[in-house]
């Protein structure tokens, strides 16, 4: 699409995350109209040249592609439901964050409308807003992603779209989000046992990202391999031997008095695999208990 022939965008929400998406549109290019609940958020971005839209129905009837980004999805289908300018050919693109569920029953609710849904989870922080790195996974019908998919990627440049399931963007999002919080609570315990004996974090730095980098990170493809083969074969490092050295981790956080609820949940994890038969598999074998944690 040529520079001047930009398709329109209205952004529905103008907090952080939304403005963000509203500047990066207009910066390539896009007639953008804006709307949010508190009206002077919009005046930065009108400013910009941002068309303010002062009713939802306005915001609407702007242009057909609609992206709505608020607190949660409560919200979005408040804000939508406040008019009854919900024309069929509108395209509602909810980039704000969720779950699978509420993606889903969100999707059913615009088709109910007769709106075009796509869900959206937004993998990056408003500064990366508009660069080619940001990342935003897309869930719905592909030919609806596949007509806006340029405009989309004005606001990022790492668009990625997983199919048709509206659900999926979400959960990619939440994984994601667990697969850090999990990785630097890990951190923080290791630092916390450290911290009992004076050790600063800065003195455990270099071991810790050399432990990531040559232990952690080259075995992610192995086991990635093995969840999806639900073989885990390991004869150099078996549960039945690490869960020995987990355990050495329990006592140890006992003794030196930090918090050892996470080394107990791992311990704990190891044996109940160890329990189905695991003993002489490797770490990947925890999958089994994690994926169906009341199977015997
Ligand atoms: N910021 C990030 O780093 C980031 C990263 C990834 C994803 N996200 C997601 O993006 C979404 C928006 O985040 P944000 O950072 O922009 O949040 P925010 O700065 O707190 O803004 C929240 C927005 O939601 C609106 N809102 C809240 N309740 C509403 C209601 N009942 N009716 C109408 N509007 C309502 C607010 O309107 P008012 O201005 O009137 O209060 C505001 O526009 C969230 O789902 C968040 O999880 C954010």
């Amino acid at each position: 699409m040529a520079a001047d022939n930009r398709e329109p965008v209205t952004v529905i929400g103008l907090g952080a995350m939304g403005s963000a998406l509203a500047r990066a549109f207009l910066a390539k290019g896009h007639p953008t109209t804006v709307w949010n609940r508190s009206p002077n958020k919009a005046d930065d971005l009108v400013s910009q040249g941002a068309l303010r839209a002062t009713t939802v129905a306005d915001a609407m009837s702007a242009g057909r592609l609609i992206v709505v980004c608020v607190l949660d999805y409560r919200a979005m289908r408040e804000i939508i439901n406040s008019t009854d300018d919900t024309a069929a050919d509108r395209v509602i693109v909810n980039l704000t964050s969720g779950t699978p569920a509420d993606a889903r029953a969100t999707a059913a609710w615009a088709g109910e409308r007769g709106m075009s849904y796509l869900d959206g989870a937004i993998m990056a922080i408003p500064p990366m807003i508009g660069s080619e790195e940001a990342l935003i996974f897309y869930g719905g019908p592909q030919e609806v992603y596949e007509t806006h998919a340029e405009t989309l990627r004005s606001v990022a440049g790492g668009g990625t779209y997983l199919g048709p399931d509206a659900g999926l963007p979400s959960l990619y999002d939440v994984a994601l989000l667990g697969l850090m919080w999990t990785t630097w609570t890990g951190f923080m315990q290791a630092t916390a046992l450290l911290a009992s004996e004076e050790v600063p974090a800065e003195d455990f730095l270099p071991y810790a990202q050399t432990w990531f980098e040559h232990v952690i990170s080259p075995e992610i493809p192995t086991l990635a391999g093995q969840v999806d083969t639900g073989a885990y074969p390991d004869n150099e490092s078996t549960l039945g031997m690490q869960a020995v050295a987990i355990a050495h981790l329990v006592h140890a956080s006992r003794t030196q008095g930090v918090d050892a609820a996470l080394p107990e949940f791992l311990h704990a994890r190891a044996e109940q695999a160890i329990r189905r038969g695991h003993a002489d598999d490797g770490f990947g074998a925890v999958f089994e208990v994690l994926r169906n944690p009341t199977a015997q």
